[in-house]
C-alpha cells in the first residue's frame, strides 16, 4: 500500500494516517524507550493474531513491549476487565511513568484509554486503531469508557492520548461485517455536518464500497474526511457541552437497541444499531426539525440495502423508551436527540414528544 503519512494536527495530540505512520511511531518509541519506565501493549485475541505481527515487524522497538491480551468482543468492555488490566499492570511493575499502547478496535481503545486514565491517576497512552470504527471514530476525541450491567459506556472519562497512528492496511483482515459497521459512523458524520461528503460517499452503494481494495486511495480519503469533521467538532467542544452532541445523531435510539441486544446476550454490532438509529431519528427529524421527506427517503435508500433491517419488535418499545430516558445525555425525564434539519446539518438538544418517538419506531417496523 502506497499511502504517505498525513498528520491531522490537533491542539492536544497528533493523528497520523497512512503508510508511513510506522516510521513516525518507531521514532517516537525510541524517545519513549528513554523516557518511559516500561511500554505495555494491549490487544484483544483477534488483534493479537492479525495485527500485532505486522506492527512488530514494522516497528521492531515494540518487540520488547509487554503484551497483555483480553478476549475480543463488546462483552469485554467491562469494569471487571478494567480491574483485571490494572492488576496486570501493577503485577508487571507498571508505574506512573509507563506507557500503554492500545492496538485494536473501538472496544480496545475505549477500554485501554479508560484503564490508562485511571492507573496511577493517569499514564500516557497511544492508540493504534485497527478497525474502521476505531480509525474513524473511537480513537479520536478522547472519550474512554466501559459498559455497566449491559448499559453502554456508563462509566468513562475524557482522556486524550499522546498520539493516534492509523494504518488503513490493518483493515484487510477485518471481517467485512465490522467494516460495514464502521461505514454507519461515517454516514452519520457526513449527515450532521457535510452534505458534499454525503454526496461523495453515496455515489457508490455500500456493497460496491466494500469491494474496493484497501490499497486504493478511496479508503484513505474516507478516513481523512471523516476524521477531519470529527476533529473539527471535537476541538471546538472537547467535553461535549454543545456542538459535540452533533455526533450523537443516531445514537440515542442506536444505544438503546444495542443495550437491549447486549443484555439479552444477542449483541448487534455498534454500526448496525447506529444505522437503525439513524433511520429512526431521520423519521423523527421529518416531524421535529423539518427534514425534507425526499432526503429521508434517500437516507433510507442508501442505508437499508447495506445494513438490512434489524428485527426490532413492538414488545420492546417500553424498554427502549426507558433506556433512552436514562441515557446520560438527558436531563430530568426528557429524551434529547440530535436530529437533522437537512442533510449536512444536524440540530442538537431536540426534546421530542414520546408519541413521535413511537411513531418513528412504527415507521421503521413498516419499512
Ligand atoms: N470513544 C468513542 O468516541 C467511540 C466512538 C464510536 C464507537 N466507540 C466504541 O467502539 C466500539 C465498537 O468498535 P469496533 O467495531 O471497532 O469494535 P471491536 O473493537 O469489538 O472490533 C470489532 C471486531 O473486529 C476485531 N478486529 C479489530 N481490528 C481487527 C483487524 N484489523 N483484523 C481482524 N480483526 C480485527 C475485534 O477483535 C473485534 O472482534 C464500541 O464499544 C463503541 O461503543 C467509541
Amino acid at each position: 500500500m502506497k499511502l504517505s503519512a498525513r498528520t491531522v494536527k490537533t491542539e492536544r495530540y497528533p493523528i497520523h494516517i497512512g503508510e508511513e505512520v510506522f516510521t513516525v511511531l518507531q521514532k517516537e518509541l525510541k524517545h519513549y524507550r528513554k523516557t518511559k519506565s516500561a511500554i505495555f501493549l494491549l490487544t484483544d485475541s483477534n488483534t493479537f493474531r492479525f495485527c500485532l505481527p505486522a506492527l512488530v515487524s514494522k516497528c521492531p522497538e515494540l518487540g520488547k513491549a509487554v503484551v497483555i491480551t483480553i478476549d475480543s468482543g463488546e462483552e469485554s468492555k467491562t469494569l471487571r476487565n478494567a480491574e483485571y488490566l490494572w492488576k496486570e499492570l501493577a503485577g508487571k511493575q507498571a508505574d506512573r511513568h509507563s506507557l500503554l499502547i492500545n492496538l485494536g478496535g473501538g472496544m480496545i481503545t475505549d477500554l485501554g484509554g479508560y484503564v490508562a486514565s485511571g492507573f496511577h491517576r493517569g499514564i500516557d497512552t497511544i492508540h493504534i486503531p485497527t478497525s474502521m470504527i476505531g480509525q474513524i471514530d473511537a480513537s479520536i476525541g478522547g472519550k474512554t469508557g466501559v459498559n455497566l450491567d449491559g448499559l453502554k459506556n456508563q462509566v468513562g472519562t475524557f482522556f486524550f492520548p499522546k498520539g493516534v497512528y492509523i494504518w488503513p492496511g490493518f483493515l484487510a483482515t477485518l471481517d467485512p461485517k465490522h467494516l460495514r459497521s464502521g461505514i454507519a459512523e461515517v454516514a452519520k458524520t457526513a449527515l450532521v455536518k457535510d452534505e458534499q461528503f454525503w454526496s461523495w460517499l453515496t455515489k457508490r452503494s455500500i456493497e460496491e464500497m466494500l469491494a474496493i481494495p484497501f490499497e486504493e486511495r478511496f479508503w484513505k480519503d474516507l478516513i481523512l474526511k471523516t476524521i477531519r469533521i470529527k476533529q473539527e467538532i471535537v476541538s471546538n467542544d472537547p467535553f461535549e457541552h454543545n456542538q459535540r452532541k452533533l455526533l450523537n445523531f443516531g445514537h440515542t435510539i442506536g444505544h438503546a437497541i444495542e443495550s437491549i441486544a447486549l443484555q439479552r446476550d444477542t449483541p448487534v454490532l455498534h454500526g448496525e444499531a447506529v444505522a437503525a438509529g439513524v433511520i429512526c431519528e431521520s423519521f423523527l427529524s421529518v416531524e421535529q426539525t423539518g427534514l425534507d421527506p425526499v432526503e429521508l427517503q434517500s437516507i433510507i435508500a442508501w442505508l437499508m440495502p447495506g445494513f438490512g433491517k434489524l428485527p426490532l419488535i413492538y414488545e420492546d418499545e417500553s424498554v427502549r423508551m426507558d433506556l433512552m430516558q436514562h441515557d446520560k445525555k438527558n436531563r430530568q425525564q426528557e429524551i434529547r436527540f440530535t436530529l437533522l434539519s437537512r442533510i449536512g446539518q444536524g440540530k442538537i438538544n431536540q426534546v421530542c414528544d414520546p408519541v413521535w418517538i413511537r411513531d418513528a419506531f412504527r415507521n421503521y417496523y413498516d419499512l
